[in-house]
């Protein structure tokens, strides 16, 4: 069998059209939903990330601002900028991208930004909205990114058995809430499996849908999958570079080759969970942006 692929990058632009409606009709109010892109210190893989949100945000009429700040950047300096940024009417949304460097405290930044404009859903008021199903938070971008996929391509996640690899503060823990919730579009058995957990493959060989956000290139093999599963792959690894071009290719954290012969359907990397996580990000920005009027 071959698996179907989830098409991330066509779910993606469905997504970014709708959001471009809804910032049309926002201007028709006088509203230009603004985002604030926060990056501390040169990261080559988080500067390719920002760029990737400030262009988004332009093809979709959202004003954004980029701060780059040197590596040196202190805990005073940052939150003096992120103060700032709170009381800005032009900025609805503010994003520091993370990681930061190590004298950065991230849950300290994170708990200083404004809750209304955490459409990251990195503040502990709205992580915790997210656990008890309130709706008037946000949604994170990546986890949500991957319900929205699964919705658009005709997979009910309800009832399923779903087993996430994986528990970081950014993916793991929070699809974790999302695909628990009783909750159209949810309300999944949902198994977290880590590096704390022996014999992993025992409980990814039983799920109906299996996810991998652990970052480890390839991790999941084809004998790792129930055959006829769904697949999604949230890693994004770089591989070896090659040895005549020197450039390397991103690999996500599903050995695809072995996995397409074996799943019913699979995300694939580049073009699966990635853009995604950057459309419900631009989603979140308007929302903040409607919530105002
Ligand atoms: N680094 C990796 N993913 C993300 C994300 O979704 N938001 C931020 N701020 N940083 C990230």
């Amino acid at each position: 069998m071959t698996a179907r692929i989830i098409d991330g990058k066509a779910i993606a632009q469905q997504v970014n059209s709708e959001t471009a409606l809804r910032v049309q009709k926002l201007a028709g109010r006088g509203v230009t939903p603004g985002l604030a892109v926060v990056l501390v210190g040169d990261n080559p893989a988080s500067q390719v990330y920002v760029n990737a949100k400030v262009k988004k945000c332009a093809e979709l009429g959202i004003h954004s601002e980029r701060v780059v700040m040197p590596a040196s950047t202190t805990m005073p300096e940052l939150l003096e900028l992120i103060e700032k940024l709170n009381a800005d009417p032009a900025i609805h949304g503010i994003l520091v991208q993370s990681p930061p460097p190590p004298q950065i405290d991230e849950g300290k930044v994170i708990a200083a930004i404004s809750p209304d404009k955490d459409v990251d859903c990195f503040h502990e008021r709205n992580v915790g909205k997210l656990l008890i199903g309130k709706t008037d938070g946000f949604r994170p971008c990546t986890p949500y990114g991957v319900l929205v996929l699964l919705e658009r391509s005709g997979i009910d996640p309800s009832g399923k058995h779903a087993v996430i690899i994986g528990r970081s503060n950014i993916v793991g823990k929070p699809l974790a809430a999302l695909l628990m919730q009783k909750a159209a579009g949810a309300n999944a058995t949902v198994t977290v499996v880590h590096s704390g957990t022996p014999d992993i493959a025992r409980y990814t060989r039983d799920a109906d849908i299996l996810i991998a956000a652990i970052g480890k290139p390839k991790f999941v093999r084809g004998d790792m999958i129930k055959p006829g599963a769904t697949v999604i792959d949230v890693g994004i690894n770089r591989g070896k570079p090659d040895p005549v071009t020197g450039k390397s290719k991103l690999v996500g954290d599903v050995d695809f080759d072995e996995a397409v012969e074996v799943a019913g359907a699979i995300t694939p990397v580049p073009g699966g969970v990635g853009p995604m996580t950057i459309a419900i990000l631009m989603s979140n920005t308007v929302t903040a942006a409607e919530r105002t009027l």
